[in-house]
């Protein structure tokens, strides 16, 4: 039986992780890790700091985990205000599992790992368009830095300590059930919001700014099919692309005016539009579909009538996403 570990677990991608795989494994099957409080009903709860590598071990050997998701991270933006933060956050995170990882694969109890990378890793001379699996990266954020040397790493332990680690390069992330954490893409979330409050969304993107983003129920089921799949079939042990959909602030805005037509975008774009202007406008999957069988389902009008929906169900049309108004 699989024993899964969630660090990082009260995040954007980790409350929803959690539920997924509790209803695939059971609550017995799933232990949700945090700094904070525990959010999780249907599944085992520890506080846990990432950069605490001897509790990080302790748990894992007192509850036997045999998979380990490490989600914990600081995006990009919040990474730009605390650059040093990010690195120590960002590198020590994914280095202590790593490390633990492989100490438990030589004494035989071998932990798989899954840690996310973000198009952030991509930078101003990738090719933008349908960007290729190995390519140019240059990323000019601390954020993408340590994604890219992440990826580095994750591939080192694989070849040199034999570490079942796996990775995605996320677009940006879209869903309504708890807020993102401080990145650049995170208008695609707050815009909903705003239109359901009856607000001119300010947006701080200009209206062409195309990227790769994904629906979240798209990203939980990337992420659990990789971390699936038998391992001969993970021919890639940096990080792999997996595309959803690609959109402008003006086509979304246009896809939400067709379903509230009173609704109103003003652009305004401030210092997160450089990073935004240095990431990929679309990304090129193949790899992971032909690898695991990766296959995106939602796109832009099911997504935009999913959240409007869901965001409405909630009645709390939050008035600040992750640190800006909304
Ligand atoms: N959504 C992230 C960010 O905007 C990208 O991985 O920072």
């Amino acid at each position: 039986m699989e024993k899964i570990l969630v660090i990082g677990a009260n995040g954007q991608i980790g409350s929803e992780l959690v539920e997924a795989l509790s209803a695939q494994h059971g609550a017995e099957g799933v232990i949700a890790s945090d700094l904070g409080a525990n959010l999780h009903r249907a599944a085992q709860y520890e506080q846990l700091d990432v950069l605490d590598a001897v509790r990080m071990q302790r748990l894992i050997e007192r509850h036997q985990i045999t998979q380990v998701y490490q989600l914990a991270a600081m995006l990009s933006v919040t990474g730009e205000q605390s650059p040093l933060k990010a690195w120590a956050l960002n590198m020590d995170g994914l280095l202590h599992i790593l490390e633990i990882a492989r100490e438990r694969g030589q004494a035989g109890a071998p932990l798989r790992v899954f840690w996310p990378s973000s198009v952030a890793a991509f930078g101003p001379h990738t090719p933008a368009v349908a960007t290729p699996q190995t390519t140019i990266m240059d990323p000019t954020t601390m954020y993408g830095i340590s994604k890219l040397a992440g990826e580095r790493l994750c591939e080192y332990y694989f070849h040199k300590f034999d570490v079942d680690v796996r990775s995605i390069r996320y677009p940006g992330i879209i869903s309504y059930k708890s807020p993102p954490g401080g990145g650049t893409t995170d208008y695609a979330i707050a815009i909903f919001h705003a239109a359901l409050r009856g607000d001119c969304y300010q947006c701080y993107l200009g209206p062409d700014t195309t990227l790769p983003m994904m629906y979240m129920p798209d990203a939980i089921r990337a992420t659990i099919a990789l971390m699936d799949a038998p391992a001969a079939q993970i021919r890639v042990r940096s990080a792999y692309n997996v595309a959803g959909l690609s959109f402008s602030p003006s086509e979304l805005a246009q896809a939400i005016a067709r379903v509230l037509p009173q609704f109103e975008i003003r652009y305004a774009p401030d210092q997160r539009q450089a990073i935004a202007d240095s990431w990929p406008h679309s990304l090129d999957d193949s790899q992971a579909r032909a690898d695991w069988g990766w296959q995106p389902q939602a796109d832009l009008e099911q997504l935009t009538a999913d959240m409007l929906k869901n965001i409405a169900a909630q009645k709390i049309y939050a008035s600040r996403v992750s640190g800006f108004i909304a």
